[in-house]
C-alpha cells in the first residue's frame, strides 16, 4: 500500500474534514517522530495516517472502533505491526502498548489536538506564530481544550522524549503542512 491507496481509503470511508485533517496531521508528527527515533518515515507516517480511518464506519461505537480500523489497515496491506499499533490506540480494549510505534500513535494522536486548539484561539488563528512555550502553556491548563489527554501526550517519555521536545517536534511538524491543515 502506497500513500496515494491510504488517503484514497480514507476519502471513501471519511466525510468530516477536520477528521482528515486530524489524520493528516497525526501522520506529519509521525513522521517526525520516525526521523527523530531513526524509524521507517512511511511505516510510522502512514499508521498516523490510517489510525482514525473507522471512526465514521463505528458511529461512535469505542468497543469496535479501532478493531475495525485495524482490520481495514490489514486489507489495504499494512503489516501486523502497523494493525497493531492503529488497534491499540484506542485504550478501550485494554491492550497494551508493546512496540515503539504502538507507544509513538498513541501520544502522537492527542497533541494534534492540543496544538489545532493551542492555533485556533490565536487572532490570527495560525500556526505559523504559534510558540513551544504557549503550546506548553496550554498544556498545563487543564480547563484549556479539556478533552485533550494529557497524560496521554505524556506518555512520550515512553519512547525517550522530554515534553516540551515532544512539543516542539509536534508543531513543527504541524507548521510544515499547515496548508493543507488550514491553520
Ligand atoms: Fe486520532
Amino acid at each position: 500500500m502506497n500513500r496515494k491507496e491510504a488517503l484514497n481509503s480514507i476519502k471513501a470511508n471519511v466525510e468530516n474534514e477536520n477528521l482528515v485533517k486530524h489524520m493528516l496531521a497525526t501522520e506529519a508528527i509521525m513522521r517526525a517522530l520516525a526521523r527523530h527515533l531513526g524509524e521507517d518515515d512511511e511505516e510510522w507516517g502512514l499508521t498516523g495516517l490510517l489510525h482514525d480511518i473507522d471512526v465514521e464506519l463505528t458511529e461512535g461505537d469505542m468497543s469496535s472502533h479501532s478493531k475495525l480500523g485495524a482490520d481495514l489497515a490489514r486489507e489495504l496491506g499494512t503489516s501486523e505491526v502497523m494493525a497493531h499499533a492503529i488497534l491499540c490506540h484506542n485504550e478501550v480494549h485494554g491492550i497494551s502498548l508493546e512496540t515503539k510505534l504502538d507507544k509513538a500513535l498513541f501520544c502522537a494522536d492527542p497533541l494534534t489536538g492540543l496544538i489545532t486548539a493551542a492555533a485556533l484561539v490565536r487572532p490570527d488563528k495560525k500556526l505559523a506564530g504559534l510558540e513551544v512555550k504557549s503550546v506548553s502553556k496550554r498544556f498545563k491548563e487543564k480547563s484549556f481544550a479539556a478533552g485533550v489527554n494529557r497524560q496521554q501526550i505524556s506518555q512520550c517519555s515512553e519512547i525517550g522524549l522530554e515534553l516540551d521536545e515532544f512539543i516542539e517536534l509536534g508543531l513543527v511538524a504541524m507548521q510544515g503542512i499547515a496548508a493543507e491543515l488550514g491553520l
